[in-house]
C-alpha cells in the first residue's frame, strides 16, 4: 500500500482530526510507504490572518510530530513547498465538472456557513484535494467519514484521465476506521466535532486538564443514567464512549461494565482522566517540536525535497500524456 493524507492548517487539531485521522497515519507507517501533508494551500479557501496561517501551519506540523509520526519513517511536507500539486489540480479542472463539484457536502456547508466569502477555491477545493492524492500514485487514504465523498472525486477524476489520456493514475481507495470516523462535538451530539466549531465542541490536543475537564463535564449526554452503548437511543453517550474506548484501548463492553450502576458523572470523571493522560505525552512533545521551529522545517524541507522528486516524475508524465510539451 502506498499511503497519502494531509490536514489542513485551519485551527486547532482536535480529538476528531487524531481519532479520524492521525491515529490511523501512525499505526500505518510502519509498514507502508507513507506521505503526510500539511494541507495549507485548502486552507486559503477559508479568509485567513497571514500570521496566523503561519504559525497554524507550524503547529500542525509539531501535532503530526507529537502524536507520533516519524520523519524516519514518513515523508512529512508543506503541500506549497511542491508546486506539482497545484499545477496537477489545474489540469484536472479540465476534466472536473460544475455539476459533480455542486453535489459535494462540504462545499454546501460552507458556502451556507461563510455566504459572504463563496469563493472559486472553495468551489475547486476537492479537485485539488484529488491532485494531492493522484500525484503519489497512493493507493490507500486514510481520512474521517467527511472526507469519503472527495475521495470517490479523486477516483473517478483517476478513471477519467486514464480512458481519456490512458492509464496514468492509480485509482485510491478510500480508508475510513470502522470506529470513530464521525467524532461528534461534545456540546451538540448531532453536529461532527470541528476545528471550526463552538469552543466547548470540541477537546483541542492542546487544551490543558482544567479545560478537558470543564468541557467534558458540560457535554450533553442523553436521558437516563446508565452507561450504556447504544448509537439510536444514546448518541452523546455512545460519542463520549467511543472516545473512551480508543484513547484508553478499554473495550466498549468492559467500559460499560466499569461505569455500571454509576452514572454519568463518574463516567464523565474516568473519561476526564482517560483524556488528560493520554494527551500529556502528546502537549510535551508538542511543545518541544514548538521550541524549536528551525528543527521543524529543517525535517519539513527535507521532506518536500523527497514528495518534490515524485511529484515531478509524476508531472512528466502526466505532461507527456495529455500532450503538453515536457
Ligand atoms: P479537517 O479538520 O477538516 O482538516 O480534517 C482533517 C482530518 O480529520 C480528515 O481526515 C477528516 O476526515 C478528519 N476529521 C475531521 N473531523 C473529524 C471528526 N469529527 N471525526 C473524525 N474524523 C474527523
Ligand atoms: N480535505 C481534507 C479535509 O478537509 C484535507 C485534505 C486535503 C486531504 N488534501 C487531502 C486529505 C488529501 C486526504 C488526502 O480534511
Amino acid at each position: 500500500m502506498k499511503i497519502f493524507s494531509g490536514i489542513k492548517p485551519s485551527g486547532i487539531i482536535h480529538l476528531g482530526n487524531y481519532i479520524g485521522a492521525l491515529r490511523q497515519w501512525v499505526i500505518l507507517q510502519d509498514a507502508h510507504e507513507c506521505l503526510f501533508c500539511i494541507v495549507d494551500l485548502h486552507a486559503l479557501t477559508v479568509r485567513v490572518d497571514p500570521a496566523l496561517l503561519r504559525r497554524l501551519t507550524l503547529e500542525t506540523a509539531a501535532t503530526y510530530i507529537a502524536c507520533g509520526l516519524d520523519a524516519k519513517k514518513s515523508v512529512l511536507f508543506i503541500q506549497s513547498h511542491v508546486p506539482p500539486h497545484a499545477e496537477l489540480a489545474w489540469i484536472l479542472n479540465t476534466l472536473a465538472k460544475i455539476s459533480e463539484l455542486k453535489l459535494m457536502h462540504q462545499f454546501k456547508e460552507k458556502s451556507k456557513s461563510n455566504p459572504e466569502n463563496i469563493n472559486a477555491g472553495l468551489f475547486d477545493y476537492p479537485v485539488l484535494m484529488a491532485a494531492d492524492i493522484l500525484l503519489y500514485d497512493a493507493t490507500h487514504v486514510p481520512v474521517g467519514q467527511d472526507q469519503q465523498q472527495h475521495i470517490e472525486l479523486a477516483r473517478e477524476l483517476a478513471r477519467r484521465f486514464n480512458s481519456i489520456y490512458g492509464k496514468t493514475f492509480v485509482v485510491p481507495e478510500g480508508m475510513i476506521p470502522p470506529r470513530g470516523a464521525k467524532i461528534m462535538a461534545l456540546d451538540n451530539p448531532a453536529k461532527k466535532m470541528e476545528k471550526t466549531g463552538s469552543i466547548g465542541g470540541y477537546i483541542a490536543l492542546t487544551d490543558t486538564p482544567d479545560v478537558i475537564r470543564k468541557k467534558i463535564k458540560s457535554a450533553v449526554t442523553d436521558s437516563g443514567s446508565d452507561v450504556l452503548f447504544d448509537e439510536k437511543k444514546k448518541p452523546a453517550l455512545s460519542n463520549l464512549i467511543t472516545i473512551y474506548h480508543l484513547l484508553s484501548g478499554l473495550s466498549i463492553p468492559a467500559i460499560e461494565k466499569e461505569y455500571q450502576g454509576k452514572g454519568y458523572g463518574q463516567f464523565k470523571k474516568g473519561l476526564s482522566d482517560v483524556t488528560i493522560d493520554f494527551l500529556k505525552p502528546i502537549q510535551q512533545k508538542f511543545s518541544e517540536c514548538m521550541g524549536d521551529p528551525g528543527a521543524l522545517l529543517r525535517i519539513l524541507e527535507k521532506g518536500a525535497c523527497a514528495a518534490r522528486a515524485q511529484a515531478d516524475k509524476k508531472m512528466q508524465k502526466v505532461k507527456e500524456n495529455i500532450g503538453l510539451i515536457a
